[in-house]
């Protein structure tokens, strides 16, 4: 079994680009199937997940190429094929392939989508949207059919202002006859970042970045050329590492704003910054100060994303930190192991109380998800001596050239 071994205690100094948003381009790539034509995305990451999209795209007729880190996908032969379990439950952003397949294909047959273990993971929020717009919908043992004769205009009202239902919804709505108002949407940059593309691409959108969304359906939408941002929990987890390996790191190619909604939790925890001509330099010369409390919430609230992360930091802070996981109801995992390594953090349902130890020490870690996985790693690279992290593919469906980027800033890192 492949495994990090993490040397911890090096503190992490130099330059580093952010790489682009998994968050934005996996939408976007579902999003190319709308105009039945070429995409060309720029700044796309090349990661697990955003190859597991490239398959399905592939599978779906589309033809797809990649030129260093830009995608070019040709969806003009694209052809109505139920997404394979085998697929989609390596990627539960495969979910948003339902919407532009339902656009443009009148249906789609999916296998439930799968993805990290951090919960449940429902889609009644995109089925409830797309039933008001005049789809029908049936959930298998193992797949959801999703079909419309004619989807039409609709007020969409989401119970929650899910990030994917709000994208499916914006999808299935860009080419539907009318006006669709989408009500209590998702107000993450993500959302605006997708509609950026598909205005680029001749849709009618406003609101995004919003609670209120109105889509005007237009006849076709064209071939586009888009550039997608900066990935803002990768430059978080940059934050992280810095905070508990005292570190100095420039982040080429973003801002603090990218930073919304976690950025002052950093500086209030001692982190200091500067912008630069190409960047923002980050820098932590004291023990991180725990604050009293972090709540994950929507945006602009502390991104659930960012939680396991800020743990890890929190763990070896100064004083007490009281976490509430208001997100998704398993995102604690890393609890167990970060205790292994020396931390004092106690679970209680949704809350997690942190009391800040001096030091953790190194141990064999192993990740359960996404960003934990990539929480453990920031604490080994805090802790004194090594750390073996097993399951390491789950940061890498994240993280771009996660070894060569760290050891660029110095960490001691192996793969065995
Ligand atoms: C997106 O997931 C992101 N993934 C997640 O990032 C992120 O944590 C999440 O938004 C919240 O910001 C991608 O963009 C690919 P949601 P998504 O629908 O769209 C419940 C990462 O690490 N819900 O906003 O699936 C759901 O169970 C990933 O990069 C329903 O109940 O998130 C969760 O508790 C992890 N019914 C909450 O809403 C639904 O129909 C938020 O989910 C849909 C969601």
């Amino acid at each position: 079994m492949e495994k990090l071994l993490v040397h911890g205690g090096r503190s992490l100094r130099g330059s580093v680009r952010v790489q682009g948003s998994k968050n934005t381009c996996l939408p976007v790539m579902a999003a190319s199937l709308l105009n039945a034509g070429i995409s060309v995305l720029e700044n796309c990451p090349d990661i697990a997940d955003v190859a597991v999209m490239q398959e399905i795209l592939t599978y779906l007729g589309c033809v797809v190429n990649r030129e260093g880190s830009t995608l070019i996908i040709d969806s003009r032969d694209a052809c109505p094929r139920k997404i394979d379990d085998t697929m989609s439950c390596r990627l539960r952003a495969s979910s948003v392939l339902m919407g532009p397949m339902l656009s443009r294909f009148g249906s789609v047959t999916a296998a439930k989508p799968g993805g990290c273990d951090i919960g449940a993971r429902p889609v009644d929020i995109h089925l409830e949207a797309f039933k008001r717009m005049g789809a029908s919908w049936s959930i298998g043992d193992s797949c959801i059919e999703v079909s419309a004769v004619h989807l039409h205009e609709g007020d969409i009202y989401l119970k929650f202002p899910s990030v994917g239902a709000t994208e499916n919804a914006v999808m299935a709505a860009v080419l539907t006859p009318g006006t669709t108002v989408i009500e209590n949407a998702a107000r993450e940059p993500e959302i605006e970042h997708l509609c950026r593309y598909l205005k680029l691409s001749g849709a009618k959108i406003s609101g995004e970045g919003t609670n209120k969304i109105t889509v005007e359906g237009v006849e076709s939408l064209s071939d586009v050329v888009y550039t997608v941002p900066p990935d803002r929990i990768v430059m978080g987890t940059y934050m992280a590492a810095a905070a508990v390996t005292r570190g100095d790191i420039e982040l080429i190619g973003c801002c603090a704003s990218d930073a919304c909604g976690f950025f002052d939790v950093y500086t209030g925890m001692g982190m200091k910054y500067k912008n630069t001509a190409g960047g923002i330099r980050v820098w932590q010369t004291d023990r991180p100060r725990n604050l009293n409390c972090i709540k994950t919430g929507v945006y602009p609230e502390f991104p659930t994303d960012m939680q396991s992360v800020t743990l890890s930091v929190a763990a070896v802070g100064e004083g007490c930190t009281l976490f509430e996981e208001n997100i998704f109801e398993n995102r604690y995992k890393i609890v167990k192991p970060l205790n292994d390594m020396g931390a004092d953090i106690s679970v209680d349902g949704k809350k997690a109380v942190v009391r800040g130890v001096d030091k953790l020490h190194g141990c064999a870690l192993k990740g359960t998800d996404l960003r934990g996985a990539a929480a453990l790693f920031v604490a080994a690279l805090g802790a004194e001596g090594d750390s073996g992290i097993s399951n390491p593919f789950y940061i890498y469906r994240g993280y771009e050239q996660l070894i060569t980027n760290y050891r660029e800033l110095g960490a001691e890192i192996e793969e065995i």
